[in-house]
C-alpha cells in the first residue's frame, strides 16, 4: 500500500476514535500524518501508537473551535512535513440525547463551535494552504441528520446538515483549482462517540435501543478509514464536490445476514453495551 507515498496528511481529532483508524490507515499508504485533538494525554498515546506501528507522525493539542489553535495547527503540519496535501475535519462531538430547550445551552454550543465552527476554521486553514498550490484533498465529516433533521439529537444533526451545505458550496465555489472537497458519511461506527453517551434525564431508555443498532450496523474504524482513503488518494482525483456514504444497501443487508448467520450458529452476542451519563435538563 503506497497510494500516499510523499503526501502529508492532518487529521483533527485523529487522537481516537475514527480519526485515529484514518490516520493510521493513511500512515501505513505512506503518508506524514499530522494529528490534533484537545486532550495532551490522549494525543501522546495516539501518537505512540502511531509510532508502534512505523508510521511517520506528528501531533500538537488543538480546539478546533478556536481560530488561533487551528492556524497554529496548520503552521505546526508545514513546520513538520513541509505542506499540507489532505486536511480531513473529522474532530465532532455529539449533545446529550434529549429535547432541544432541555439541552444546556453551553453543551449545545459545544456541538456548534465544534462542528461547525471547527470545520469552518479548519477549511480556511486547509484551502488558503491548497489553492496557490494548486492541489489538495480536503475531506469534511457528516454524520446521522446531514440530509434533514433528528429530534432530540438536533445540535448534532443540525450542525451535520450545515456541513453538507458547506462543503457543497465550497466545492462549487473551487471548481477547477485542482483543489478536490468532499463530503464523506462513516456511517455507523463504533467509537467512544455512540458507546459513551449522555441523555437528558428521563430520556436514558430511549438509547437502549441503539444497542442493537451497533450489533447490526457498526463497524471497527478501519472500515470507514478504507474509503477515507480512496477520497485522500489520486484515485479520487477530479471528483470534486462528492458526497460519499458508507451506509448503503449492501452495509444495511450485510449487517442483518451477518446476525442472522450469529443467531443460527448459536454465537454469542458481542457486548454492544452502553456507558450513559444522565445530565440535568436545563429549567
Ligand atoms: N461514530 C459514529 O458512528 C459516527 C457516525 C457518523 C459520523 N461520525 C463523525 O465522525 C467523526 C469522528 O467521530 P468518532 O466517532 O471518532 O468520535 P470520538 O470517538 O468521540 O472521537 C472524537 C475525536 O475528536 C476530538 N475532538 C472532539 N472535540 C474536539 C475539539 N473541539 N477540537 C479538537 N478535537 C476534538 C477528540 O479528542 P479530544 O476529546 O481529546 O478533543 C477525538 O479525537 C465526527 O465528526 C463524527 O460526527 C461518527
Amino acid at each position: 500500500m503506497n497510494e500516499l507515498n510523499n503526501k502529508v496528511a492532518v487529521v483533527t481529532g485523529g487522537t481516537r476514535g475514527l480519526g485515529l483508524g484514518i490516520a493510521e490507515t493513511y500512515a501505513a499508504a505512506g503518508a506524514k500524518v499530522v494529528i490534533a485533538g484537545r486532550s495532551q494525554s490522549t494525543l501522546d498515546r495516539a501518537l505512540k501508537t502511531l509510532h508502534d506501528q512505523g508510521a511517520v507522525a506528528a501531533g500538537i493539542s488543538c480546539d478546533v473551535s478556536d481560530l488561533e489553535q487551528v492556524e497554529a495547527l496548520g503552521r505546526y503540519a508545514i513546520e513538520s512535513y513541509g505542506k499540507i496535501d489532505i486536511w480531513v475535519n473529522n474532530a465532532g462531538l455529539s449533545a446529550p440525547f434529549g429535547p432541544t430547550v432541555s439541552t444546556p445551552i453551553p453543551t449545545f454550543m459545544n456541538v456548534i463551535n465544534t462542528n461547525i465552527i471547527g470545520v469552518y476554521y479548519g477549511s480556511m486553514v486547509a484551502l488558503r494552504h491548497m489553492l496557490p498550490q494548486g492541489s489538495g484533498k480536503l475531506i469534511n465529516l457528516l454524520g446521522r441528520g446531514d440530509k434533514k433533521g433528528v429530534p432530540f439529537q438536533n445540535a448534532y444533526s443540525a450542525s451535520k446538515v450545515w456541513v453538507r451545505n458547506f462543503t457543497t458550496s465550497l466545492a462549487k465555489e473551487n471548481k477547477d483549482s485542482g483543489v478536490d472537497i468532499f463530503s464523506f458519511n462513516p456511517g455507523l461506527v463504533d467509537t467512544d462517540m455512540i458507546r459513551q453517551v449522555e441523555a437528558i434525564n428521563g430520556y436514558e431508555k430511549r438509547l437502549k435501543p441503539l444497542e442493537t443498532v451497533i450489533r447490526l450496523w457498526a463497524n471497527p474504524p478501519e472500515v470507514p478509514a478504507q474509503k477515507a482513503l480512496w477520497l485522500a488518494s489520486s484515485a479520487s482525483d477530479g471528483k470534486n464536490g462528492l458526497s460519499v456514504t458508507v451506509l448503503d444497501f449492501k452495509t444495511t443487508v450485510g449487517g442483518l445476514l451477518r446476525d442472522a448467520w450469529r443467531r443460527i450458529t448459536r454465537q454469542p452476542a458481542p457486548d454492544t453495551s452502553l456507558d450513559i451519563t444522565t445530565v440535568m435538563a436545563e429549567k
